[in-house]
């Protein structure tokens, strides 16, 4: 696994890592995917210590498609409140493809963790890189 540049806020062991790419996916059986048929799991883990999971749900309007990032990020929101902040996130897709988080879905990590650990299918199996480093200068008002 390629190694982030920076340190993330707290070392993530490899032994979380790999629960983290396990429980992300475990979530890709249930995207809902009938139109790309690219399914993608999610799974994030909190400073708090906590894990969940999203996948992505599309829609007939495409445009209201929502990502898997986004998906369990809105879970740990719901599950922890407005405290919630990202430690990590490993993403998959069904299609064992190249998949770094679309630009949205960075903006809204970088909200909840600049300095989260970020887990991706890579061209040469998974990637790692911070956050902020996926997104430089992300969008911030707080
Ligand atoms: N998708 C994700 O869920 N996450 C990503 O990082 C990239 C794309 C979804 C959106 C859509 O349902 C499908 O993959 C094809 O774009």
């Amino acid at each position: 696994m390629s190694e982030p540049k920076q340190q993330p806020t707290s070392a993530i062991t490899a032994a979380e890592r790999e629960r983290l790419l396990d429980a992300a996916r475990a979530a890709l059986p249930r995207a809902y995917a009938p139109y790309s048929r690219f399914h993608v799991g999610c799974a994030v883990l909190t400073q708090a210590g906590h894990t969940y999971v999203g996948c992505n749900v599309e829609n007939a309007s495409y445009g209201l498609t929502i990502c898997a990032e986004r998906a369990a990020i809105c879970a740990a929101v719901a599950a922890e409140g407005e405290r919630m902040k990202l430690a990590a996130l490993a993403v998959l897709n069904s299609a064992g493809m190249s998949c770094a988080p679309c630009g949205a879905c960075r903006q809204v990590i970088f909200e909840f963790g600049p300095r989260a650990l970020v887990m991706y299918q890579g061209n040469d199996g998974i990637e790692a890189a911070l956050a902020a480093e996926l997104l430089p200068s992300g969008f911030t008002l707080l």
